[in-house]
């Protein structure tokens, strides 16, 4: 049986990560999606609650998808879910100069390998912080973010602003 993890900050996840979801849970029997407690990004706009329900809700009709949150490195998470493969979507050169040295790292440290996959042309243009800063100028956020959960990422970016 295949597992693979897709990890990430997720804040908020958007229909470019939901595109990447749907794609692995296909490839894989079962795609584990981890919230990284302690990435770069501390500072986020949702909590760590808040982006958990996001991604349980998106998820809601994929039966081989899980969500979980993750404190420390990513391969030890996955290597107590064991997943074999790490999933991680690219839109562009920068994303891929910051994952080539992720994942060589994630190689060096278990052997874990990691799985790229191109983010569809549509999405390419897509970032959480985009989201955020459009959202928060009160712009519709239907194109970017997944429907279940458009309303309640806006009116929590209008009650930061
Ligand atoms: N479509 C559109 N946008 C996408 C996307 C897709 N398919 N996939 C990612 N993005 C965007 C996100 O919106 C986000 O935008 P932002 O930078 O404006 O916020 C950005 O790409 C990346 O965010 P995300 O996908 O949420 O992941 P991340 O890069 O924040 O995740 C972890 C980082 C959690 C994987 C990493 O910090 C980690 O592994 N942490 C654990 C600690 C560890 O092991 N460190 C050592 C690693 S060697």
């Amino acid at each position: 049986m295949k597992k693979a993890i897709y990890p990430g900050t997720f804040d908020p996840p958007t229909l470019g990560h939901l595109n990447i979801i749907e794609r692995s849970a296909a490839l894989f029997d079962e795609l584990i999606i981890g919230v990284g407690i302690s990435s770069k990004k501390e500072n986020t706009i949702f909590t760590l609650e808040e982006r958990l329900s996001f991604l349980k809700k998106i998820t809601k009709s994929l039966p081989n998808v899980s969500c979980f949150s993750f404190p420390g490195l990513l391969v030890d998470f996955a290597q107590e879910k064991e997943c074999d493969i790490i999933v991680r979507g690219i839109r562009n050169i920068l994303d891929f100069e910051y994952e080539t040295t992720q994942s060589q790292m994630n190689k060096a440290l278990s052997g874990i390998e990691t799985l790229y996959l191109f983010v569809d042309e549509r999405f390419r243009m897509i970032s959480s912080t985009l989201v955020k800063e459009i959202g928060k100028e009160g712009k519709k956020l239907e194109t970017f973010v997944p429907s279940e959960i458009c309303d309640k990422v806006l009116s929590k970016l209008h009650l930061v602003t």
